[in-house]
C-alpha cells in the first residue's frame, strides 16, 4: 500500500485477468519533442506499477500487449530499442518477481525474438515457474490471428494422424490449442490512449471482454487511473450473450 493509502478506494469484485493494450509511448515522446525510444522507456516504469498493483490487490492474471507481429514493421532502430528494454526489463524485474511470487510467461512467437532476449526471458520464466501469486503474461511478437492459425495448424496435425475427429473439433478443443490455454478469458481489457481498436491482440479469448479505452497515453497511466477502471468495471452487468 502506498503512504497514505489509495486515492481511490480499493474495488470488492477482483478481474480473474487483466489484459492491457499499452499504446501511446510515442505520442507520449513526441508530445516532449523525444524520441519515441524515450516514451517507450517511460512506459516500462508504467509496467512495473500495474504488476506492483495486481500483486498487490490479489489479481492472478495480467496480459500485456508489449511487443505484436505487426511491430516487426516498425525502424530498425525501434525495435532494437524495444528489445533492449525487455531484457533490461527482465535483469531488473527478475529478483523482484521471485520475492514477490509473480510467475511470468510468454504468449506469441519466442523464436523471433533476439537471442539475448529469448535467453533472458527463458531464464526468468524457469526461475519463476514455481510461484503462483501472479502470472505475468507478456504478449511477444504476438498476434490473435497468428495465435488462432497456430491452434489451428496443431489441430489439423492431430486429425491427420487419426487423433481427433473433425466432429470432437469444439470450442474447448480450440481453447487449448492457443497460446492461452488452461487459463480464464479476460474479464478487462484496457486500451490506453484513446483509440477504438482490438488491434489483433487475443481476438478470440476477447469474446465477452468488458472493454476501457482510455485517454491516457500509456507512460501517465498509474496506479490510480488502474484502480480507476477496476472500480468502473464494478458497475458493469456481464451477461455473456444471456437476456
Ligand atoms: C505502443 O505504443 C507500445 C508498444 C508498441 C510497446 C509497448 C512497450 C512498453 C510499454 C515498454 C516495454 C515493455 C516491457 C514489458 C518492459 P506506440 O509506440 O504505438 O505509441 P503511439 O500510438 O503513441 O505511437
Amino acid at each position: 500500500m502506498s503512504p497514505g493509502g489509495p486515492a481511490v478506494g480499493v474495488p470488492s469484485k477482483l478481474p480473474r485477468h487483466v489484459a492491457i493494450i499499452m499504446d501511446g509511448n510515442g505520442r507520449w515522446a513526441q508530445q516532449r519533442l523525444l524520441s519515441r525510444v524515450f516514451g517507450h522507456e517511460k512506459g516500462s516504469e508504467a509496467v512495473r506499477v500495474v504488476v506492483r498493483t495486481c500483486r498487490e490487490l490479489g489479481i492472478p492474471l495480467l496480459t500485456l500487449y508489449a511487443f505484436s507481429t505487426e511491430n516487426w514493421q516498425r525502424s530498425a532502430v525501434e525495435v532494437e530499442a524495444l528489445m533492449g528494454l525487455l531484457r533490461r526489463f527482465l535483469e531488473a524485474e527478475r529478483a523482484e518477481m521471485l520475492q514477490t511470487n509473480i510467475r511470468l510467461h510468454v504468449i506469441g512467437c519466442i523464436e523471433r525474438l533476439p537471442s539475448d532476449v529469448q535467453q533472458a526471458l527463458r531464464r526468468t520464466m524457469a526461475d519463476t515457474a514455481q510461484n503462483s501469486a501472479l502470472q505475468l503474461n507478456l504478449a511477444l511478437s504476438y498476434g490473435g490471428r497468428d495465435d488462432i492459425t497456430r491452434a489451428l495448424r496443431s489441430i489439423a496435425s492431430l486429425v491427420r494422424e487419426g487423433r481427433l475427429n473433425p466432429e470432437s473439433i469444439t470450442e474447448e478443443v480450440v481453447a487449448a490449442h492457443l497460446d492461452t490455454r488452461g487459463m480464464p478469458d479476460p474479464d478487462i481489457l484496457i486500451r490506453t490512449g484513446g483509440d477504438m481498436r482490438i488491434s489483433n491482440f487475443l481476438l478470440w479469448q476477447l469474446a465477452y471482454t468488458e472493454i476501457f479505452v482510455i485517454p491516457t497515453l500509456w507512460p501517465d497511466f498509474g496506479r490510480d487511473q488502474f484502480l480507476q477502471v477496476l472500480n468502473d468495471f464494478q458497475s458493469r452487468q456481464r451477461r455473456f450473450g444471456r437476456a
